[in-house]
């Protein structure tokens, strides 16, 4: 007999409880509302209404590959970022609460830049980059949260750059989002300067990437993760280069990994171009941002 919604959540959560997921009841509901095309609320609207036969084959099919470890955003095909939602595939990150703390950071800084008032009269647009971007999640909320930023979002993977453009077009944020392919900040046009430059790099060490859980090495890119022996690696090269890409008075915000902080505050001193850097904590009181303001010696190389 076919099951009803309720049911189905019932049988699903105890299956995903038993095979090792630890939010069995969440994955079930999310999975369901997918697999009948459906908002997440209107499984609670109507528990009683029956699955029809394709939906249930649809929902068997998700509960096999979460069964197996694929994480939900990815049999999904789509994730929610702060107010936006981002279509997501195995060739990018799946974007993270903790790394709302680092678009938090930006908007205090943007919102600091000459007021909307120049902006939108045209006499000064301020511009911010947002590198190694994934989905497009970071540079994407900036965009629908300020309204006169204007960004390049730039990935070294191809197919990231695909995905971050189909949601900068899906968002209708594709004239304020250019979104390349560039190895950090190599491919930038030489001139180009910027007011803000943000990144979310890859920053998992070597001993952590081995013993991370399945469900994240088994399945997100290796590209967006691994930061090399002691995870330091991309900000080696970003922070000194940062220094001059950036406006006068310009700011480098970068998320950084549990542990990671004092580090990479270093890394900004040793660069000699910026004023002494600041950290800024996740909800959780991980320190989580660093960020540091070009020094006034320095007006963007
Ligand atoms: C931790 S993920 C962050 C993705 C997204 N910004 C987010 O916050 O969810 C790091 C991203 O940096 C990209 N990346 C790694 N090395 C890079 C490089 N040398 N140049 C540009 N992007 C790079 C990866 O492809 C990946 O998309």
């Amino acid at each position: 007999m076919a099951a009803s919604v309720s049911d189905a959540l019932r049988a699903a959560t105890e299956w995903l409880r038993a095979s090792g997921s630890r939010s069995p009841r969440r994955d079930a509901e999310l999975l369901l509302a997918n697999a009948r095309g459906v908002d997440r609320t209107e499984l609670f609207r109507a528990p009683e209404r029956v699955l029809t036969p394709v939906e249930e084959r649809r929902f068997d099919g998700y509960l096999v590959r979460r069964q197996a470890r694929e994480p939900v955003a990815y049999i999904r095909g789509h994730r929610a970022f702060r107010s936006i939602e981002l279509e997501v595939t195995p060739a990018v990150l799946i974007p993270r609460p903790e790394t709302e703390t680092l678009v938090d950071v930006a908007l205090e800084v943007l919102a600091a830049l000459p007021g909307p008032g120049a902006a939108a009269s045209g006499s000064y647009e301020p511009l911010a980059l947002d590198v190694g971007t994934g989905s497009g999640c970071i540079a994407l909320a900036l965009a629908a949260e300020n309204p006169y930023v204007r960004l390049v979002a730039t990935d070294v993977s191809e197919a990231a750059v695909e995905v971050a453009r189909r949601n900068a077009a899906r968002l209708g944020l594709g004239g304020r989002v250019d979104i390349r392919h560039g190895d950090l900040l190599d491919d930038l046009p030489s001139r180009e300067r910027f007011d803000l430059i943000v990144s979310n790099p890859p920053y998992i060490p070597e001993a952590e990437y081995r013993a991370l859980e399945a469900n994240v090495r088994d399945y997100e890119p290796r590209l967006a993760l691994h930061g090399g022996d002691d995870g330091l690696d991309v900000y080696r090269r970003l922070i000194p280069g940062s220094a001059g890409r950036l406006r006068p008075g310009g700011v480098l915000a970068v998320e950084v990994g549990a542990g990671q902080a004092a580090a990479v505050r270093a890394l900004c001193a040793a660069a000699g171009a910026f004023r002494p850097a600041q950290e800024r904590a996740d909800l959780a009181g991980t320190p989580r941002v660093v960020f540091a303001r070009l020094s006034t010696r320095h007006a963007g190389g």
